[in-house]
Parts: structure tokens; sequence; C-alpha cells
């Protein structure tokens, strides 16, 4: 039997006003990476996961072509759950090496953006058409909550990507947190994660030579101009990244140029830039093994098995909930 939906959970934006009024009269300015992902925005992160110099996609694809069967074999057949789930391109090797152990697999993708979300679950339909697929639209957080209540079936989570890497070290504290209590003893959590290497390969792989990252930050500002009834003029501002080698973290800009008044309407939010003034977009940071496990722990999710490829870029963490 095959069940194909979507499921909206809440409006994902509500509780954000918030962030984007803090972020933008702060000093300095800064802006929540969620921000990142309308449909142009997420199109645009897929076209960033192609880029020569972007090698965490591709990486962390080659991990899961060598191991997705291994992986699939330790957790048995369960119900499988992505958070970040965007086009679900890598998941497929996943979904492939469970189809080899059952027919009739459960998969629930979450996303925030509507409408790659729709199309994935068109297409892995059609792909997978004994698999119940079921998309929910809205954040990591109303998701977690959602999957708090339901299913008795055993689970495995999984976040791959290093989009952990996008919050803060009390961030990602909260987000394991969240894993865990929406994990029953004995769930599995498979987590993939950007690991630390030499500054110049990071700031190329954010500081792309075809300039889509750069077109991928400044569209945060179209999409609040949308979203908001904003003014930001996208031609007064540049993109740059740069590697924090003391925090282990890439640091997404988009500098001012000019002087620069901003309102955005339906936040009632006026606010100003001076000439040479910078929006933080978002961190990603470069992950340590041994400290990430010491973290998983902490929320009681036991490391079983960490894979890697050969110049340790990346790294992909089984964990299971005690
Ligand atoms: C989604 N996230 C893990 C990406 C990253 O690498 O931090 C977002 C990204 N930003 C610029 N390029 C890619």
């Amino acid at each position: 039997m095959s069940i194909q939906t979507l499921t909206i959970l809440d409006n994902h934006y509500q509780e954000s006003n918030d962030d984007v009024i803090q972020g933008l009269t702060q000093t300095p300015k800064s802006l929540p990476p969620k921000y990142f992902y309308d449909d142009r925005g997420s199109q645009l992160f897929e076209e960033i996961c192609d880029l020569p110099e972007y090698y965490p996609t591709r990486t962390e694809a080659w991990i899961l072509s060598q191991y997705a069967d291994e992986i699939a074999q330790i957790t048995g057949s369960c119900e499988l759950v992505e958070l970040g789930s965007g086009s679900s391109t890598k998941t497929r090797i996943l979904l492939d090496a469970y189809q080899k152990m059952a027919d009739d697999c459960r998969y629930l993708p979450i996303d925030i953006s509507g409408g790659i979300l729709k199309t994935s679950v068109v297409e892995l339909q059609q792909k997978y058409p004994d698999f119940s697929i079921q998309g929910l639209l809205g954040t990591y957080e109303q998701a977690l909550t959602h999957l708090k209540s339901s299913s008795s079936q055993s689970r495995m989570i999984f976040f791959l990507g290093s989009s952990m890497g996008n919050f803060t070290r009390q961030e990602s504290d909260r987000f394991l947190s969240q894993v865990a209590h929406a994990s029953k003893p004995g769930d599995y959590f498979l987590l993939g994660i950007d690991l630390q290497k030499p500054q110049e390969i990071l700031e190329a792989a954010y500081n792309d030579s075809q300039g889509i990252t750069a077109a991928f930050n400044l569209n945060m500002l179209s999409h609040l101009n949308w979203r908001f009834q904003g003014n930001f003029n996208l031609d007064f501002f540049t993109h740059q990244a740069i590697y924090d080698q003391v925090d282990h973290q890439i640091e997404m800009y988009l500098h001012c140029q000019e002087n620069h008044s901003v309102s955005l309407d339906i936040l009632n939010l006026k606010t100003s830039f001076q000439a040479g003034e910078s929006i933080l977009t978002e961190i990603s940071r470069k992950f340590d093994l041994a400290i990430i496990q010491k973290q998983l722990e902490v929320q009681k999710l036991q490391t079983l098995k960490i894979w890697t490829d050969p110049q340790n870029w990346f790294g992909l963490i089984l964990c299971q909930a005690q």
C-alpha cells in the first residue's frame, strides 16, 4: 500500500519574527540561516551541492554509497525520519538499502521549504511505490515535537549534510536533547558532520568561483523583502565567507557597501546600515569526532559506529538512544 501526503506543522514562521527583529537591531547584526530556504534558496542550495569546490555533499554521498547496506543491517527495518530533507537526493542511497530488506518502508521527510518537499515526495513516491511516504512541512523543533507522540515502531532519525554545523554549540545541545526526547530506547540517530580541515579548502567551498554561494547568501534579503514587505537593496551588499580557526567555523557575511535605511513593514521594523557594516547570516561549524561523541553521550545517544572517507573530511555517526 502506498500513501502520499504532506502535513503542514503549523505556521512555522510565526515563532521566528522576533529573531529577525532582534538580529537586525543588535550590533553586530545577524540573521537566522533558516531564511535562506525559500524555494529559490533551496534551489540555489541544490546547485551549491554540485559545485566543484563544495566537497561535503559528494563526500557524504560517497560514505553512504559505501556503507548504507551496513547501516540498514545494523538498524534493521525501521521508520526513517529525515530532518532537513531538501531534495532527498542522498537519501535515495539509504532508501535503496532499506528497500532491499523490506518493501514496505515508512519514510518521513521534514523540511521548511514546501516547494522542494512536495516535489521530492512526488518523485520518491514514483521511485518507491511500496513505501509509505509522508512529508512534514515545518521546523526541526515542530517536527521533533510532533514525532514525540507517534509510532511504536522502531525508528531512525537522520540529519545529514552537516546541517548541525549551522547551529551554535548551545543550539546543538538543545537540538540533540530534542532528538533524544523524540526517540525511544533502542531507536537510532544517524548524523552527518563536516570535519575540521585546512582553511583554504573550507574558504574555497564557501566562496565558490561561479558565485552561487554569493547568490544564495543575497537571496536571504530577497526572501525577507518578499516575506516581510522589505526594501533591502541587494546591489548594496556583497558576500564573504571566512574561516575562524579558533572556533572552527565558517562565518558567512553580507557586507553593506553604502549607508542604507531598511524597513520591513510587516514586522514594523526600521533599521539602518552604515557603509561597511555587516550581517552575519550563517555559521558552519567544523567538527572533531571525539568532541561530538561526548556531546551525543550527554544526551544518552551512544555511538555505535563511525564511518569517514579516505581523507577524513566528513563523518557519519550512527548512535542508539539509551
Ligand atoms: C546546509 N548547510 C549544512 C550548508 C553548510 O555547508 O553549512 C549551508 C551552506 N552555506 C553555504 N554553503 C552551504
